[in-house]
């Protein structure tokens, strides 16, 4: 099943996450998801900014309906089984002097990749999404205006394949990159072959 083969010496951990869709319904301890963001907590940011926020909901409580309704019918027929729903959102500008952050974006990118990172390290599921309903979420969720809705993820313990649609049965397996020359150039811009 794991198909995944680097062409260079790289962690493990790297092909080992990927993006599941089978998840077993349980609840998560919220200890355990707190390991998760903790993990987003000491991402790089330019001057240190920290412009990412995490907007959650367990399965199981008020919230819960609130991000679930956010998204749109085919994520929300797998994300049903999952154990918690984030929204992650990012500053537009800089706490101390207002102006624009320009990496605001690239900065909540790599606290969302140290997220899935440690939820993959820990056994957990976790699955970027941006098939949802981003201004029923600023206006549902009081987001203010200096904030950019980036994506929403869903967290859970590994389920059964077979809970899946047949539909999804056949996409449930670790995808595979395009090769490093298509996207890695010496010294300037080459076009990539498509
Ligand atoms: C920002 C973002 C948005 C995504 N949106 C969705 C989505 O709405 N629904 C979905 O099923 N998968 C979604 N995905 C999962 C991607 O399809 C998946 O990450 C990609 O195919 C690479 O596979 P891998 O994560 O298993 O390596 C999203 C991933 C990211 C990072």
């Amino acid at each position: 099943m794991f198909k995944r083969k680097p062409g260079h010496r790289i962690n493990d951990l790297f092909i080992k996450r990927w993006s599941p869709r089978a998840m077993s319904g349980e609840a998560l301890d919220h200890e355990k998801l707190l390991e998760l963001f903790e993990a987003a907590r000491w991402a790089p940011s330019s001057y240190n900014g920290q412009p990412w926020r995490f907007i959650y909901a367990h399965r199981d409580t008020s919230h819960w309906e609130k991000l679930f309704g956010l998204l749109v019918p085919f994520n929300q027929s797998w994300v049903n089984r999952a154990s918690v729903l984030v929204v992650i959102i990012s500053k537009k500008t800089f706490e101390y002097n207002d102006k624009t952050a320009r990496t605001h974006s690239f900065d909540t990118g790599s606290a969302w990749m140290s997220l899935a990172l440690q939820g993959s390290m820990n056994g957990l599921v976790v699955h970027g999404m941006e098939g949802f309903d981003y201004e029923k979420a600023r206006e549902v969720l009081r987001i203010p205006e200096d904030f950019v809705i980036e994506a929403m993820c869903a967290i859970g313990k590994p389920g059964k394949k077979e809970d899946l649609s047949a539909e999804l049965q056949e996409r449930e397996e670790p995808s595979d990159r395009r090769p490093l020359e298509d996207v890695v150039y010496d010294g300037v811009f080459s076009k990539a072959v498509v």
